[in-house]
C-alpha cells in the first residue's frame, strides 16, 4: 500500500483508507449488514487499507461497535482508527465523555486520530481544543484533527493548540467537488495538514463516467481507480472511500501502487475543471 506522512508527524498512513458512513445505519443503528461490514473491513485491512474512518454519529455509535469487532483479529498497532465527535459534544466535559464512549464501543484503549466532525459556532473553540489536548495527555487519542473546517476556522483551531498540531482536515473532495482547491488545499499544503478526502468517489457516481473509463483503459484500470488515483496523486491528500461490497472494496484497493502520467492528470483536471469551484 502507498503510504503518506500524516500531517507534520513522523508516522505514515495508507493513501486509501475505508469509510463507514451508512455501513451500520444512518443516524440510528441498523444491524442487518453487520456480518458483511465486518468481512469488508477485515478484507480491507488485509489489502493494506488499515486506516478506518468512523464517527460517534454513524449508526448512533453502532459503526464504532462494528469497527471494534472487525479489528479483533489484528494487533492494535496494525490498524489506524479515526473517529469523530459530534458538534453538539464540543464542550470540554462532553468531549472527554464522548471520546471515552467511542473508545469503549471500539473495544480498544485509544483512538489514533480524533476529529471534530464539524464546527459549532455555539461552543467556544478554545474550550474544545483544550479538551482535545487533554485527550492526548490522557493517552486516549494520539493525534488531533478537524473536519469540514474552512481556512479561517482551521487557523482559529490551530491557534488554541499549545502542545499538538492539527494533523488532518477531513473534507469533501472528489473530481465532482473541487471547492477546496481554491484556498483550503493550498493552505493545508503549506501548513502540512493532511487532507482526508471524504465522499471521494461521489457515492459511486464516478464509476459511470465515460471519460474516466476511457483513460482507465490505457492503464487497465477502472473509472473509480482513476478517480481515486487522481486524488492521491496530490502531495497531501489521502482518501477514505466506503465499500461494503467486496468487489467495490477490492477495486478501491487497486487505486494504489500505480501512477497516472502527468499528462493524464492534467487532462482529467481540465475535463473536470468546471467542478473546481463547486
Ligand atoms: N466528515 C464528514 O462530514 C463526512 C461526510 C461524508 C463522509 N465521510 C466519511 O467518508 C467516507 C466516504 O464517503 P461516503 O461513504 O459518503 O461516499 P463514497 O465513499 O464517495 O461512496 C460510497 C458509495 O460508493 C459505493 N462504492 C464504493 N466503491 C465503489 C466502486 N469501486 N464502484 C462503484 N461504487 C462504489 C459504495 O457502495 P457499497 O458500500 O455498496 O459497496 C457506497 O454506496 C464515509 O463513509 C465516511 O467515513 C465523512
Amino acid at each position: 500500500m502507498d503510504l503518506k506522512r500524516l500531517g507534520k508527524t513522523n508516522i505514515e498512513v495508507p493513501c486509501i483508507g475505508m469509510g463507514t458512513w451508512e455501513m451500520c445505519g444512518g443516524l440510528s443503528p441498523d444491524y442487518t449488514y453487520d456480518k458483511e461490514a465486518i468481512r469488508a473491513l477485515r478484507r480491507g485491512i488485509e489489502l493494506g487499507m488499515y486506516l478506518i474512518d468512523t464517527a460517534e454519529m454513524y449508526g448512533a455509535g453502532h459503526a464504532e461497535e462494528v469497527v471494534g469487532e472487525a479489528i479483533k483479529p489484528f494487533r492494535r498497532e496494525e490498524v489506524f482508527i479515526v473517529s469523530k465527535v459530534l458538534p453538539e459534544n464540543l464542550h470540554y466535559k462532553d468531549l472527554i465523555r464522548a471520546a471515552e464512549k467511542s473508545i469503549k464501543r471500539l473495544k480498544t484503549d485509544y483512538m489514533d486520530l480524533y476529529l471534530i466532525h464539524a464546527p459549532n459556532p455555539q461552543i467556544p473553540l478554545r474550550e474544545t481544543m483544550e479538551a482535545m489536548e487533554k485527550l492526548v495527555e490522557l493517552n486516549l487519542i494520539r493525534f488531533i484533527g478537524i473536519s469540514n473546517f474552512d481556512v479561517i476556522q482551521t487557523k482559529e483551531a490551530m491557534s488554541y493548540l499549545s502542545k499538538n498540531d492539527i494533523v488532518v482536515n477531513q473534507v469533501m473532495y472528489s473530481l465532482l467537488v473541487r471547492d477546496i482547491e481554491r484556498d483550503l488545499l493550498p493552505f493545508c499544503n503549506e501548513q502540512k495538514i493532511t487532507i482526508m478526502a471524504h465522499t471521494p468517489i461521489a457515492k459511486g457516481e464516478l464509476a459511470k463516467n465515460e471519460f474516466l473509463k476511457e483513460i482507465g483503459k490505457e492503464y487497465n484500470k477502472t473509472a473509480i481507480q482513476v478517480a481515486l488515483t487522481w486524488l492521491i496523486a496530490k502531495e497531501n491528500v489521502i482518501a477514505i472511500p466506503k465499500a461494503i461490497r467486496l468487489d467495490h472494496l477490492e477495486e478501491n484497493a487497486g487505486a494504489i501502487e500505480w501512477r497516472l502520467s502527468k499528462e493524464d492528470i492534467e487532462r482529467i483536471s481540465s475535463y473536470f475543471a468546471h467542478f473546481e469551484l463547486g
